[in-house]
């Protein structure tokens, strides 16, 4: 393979992992939607997520105030809501009516699902001691949900500025991990 050198700045759209996410906030009545896809898995049970949110988003205040939110999961038939809840802030809108999207109560914790989603994470969060220094929360999943009639989901993948690439092909492999 011939290679050729490929810009630090654009190392993130290769090891995105993906799915893009949607998280939503709940506090003091207010409800918000972010896009984000900066995250990574930690420990299998109770399931561990470490998110990065920057304190810049306005459902950074949202979550450190609730310590909650949930992690719901797109495909690729809502991409352009997906992009626009990660375009516009919350601060001054009600995304879930901007981009009707169809908030539903959650289980366990106050910050809603997204009905279109096809799959919802209800989280608590379970470690700050690193969001001072790189935005990164751990989330602990304390419910989750998924739409059965979904069966190989079109996630989308971030590859950077703009660009996604669609999931839903399954290949069965034989694989040590669980
Ligand atoms: C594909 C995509 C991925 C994103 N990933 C992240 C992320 O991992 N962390 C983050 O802080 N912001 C991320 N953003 C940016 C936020 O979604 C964006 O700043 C949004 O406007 C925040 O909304 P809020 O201010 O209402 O919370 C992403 C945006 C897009 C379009």
């Amino acid at each position: 393979m011939a290679k050729k050198p490929f810009p630090l700045s654009n190392v993130y759209g290769l090891l995105e992992p993906g799915p893009v996410v949607m998280i939503t906030t709940a506090h003091d009545g207010r409800q918000n939607i972010m896009t984000q896809s900066w995250h990574t898995m930690i420990e299998f049970e109770p399931p561990l997520v470490g998110c990065v949110i920057s304190n810049r988003n306005h459902s950074f205040g949202l979550l450190l105030a609730s310590r909650e939110c949930v992690i719901n999961i797109p495909t690729v038939e809502i991409a352009e809501k997906v992009v626009g809840c990660g375009n516009t802030s919350g601060a001054s809108m009600d995304k879930f009516e901007k981009f009707s999207l169809t908030p539903k109560p959650a289980s366990l914790i106050g910050a809603p699902l997204i009905d279109e989603c096809y799959a919802n994470l209800e989280c608590r969060v379970a470690d700050t001691s690193m969001v001072d220094k790189y935005g990164l929360f751990v989330l602990e999943v304390v419910q989750a949900w998924i739409d059965p009639a979904v069966k190989d989901p079109r996630t989308i993948h971030h590859l950077g500025s703009g660009s996604f690439m669609v999931a839903g092909e399954r290949i069965q492999l034989e694989s040590k991990m669980k």
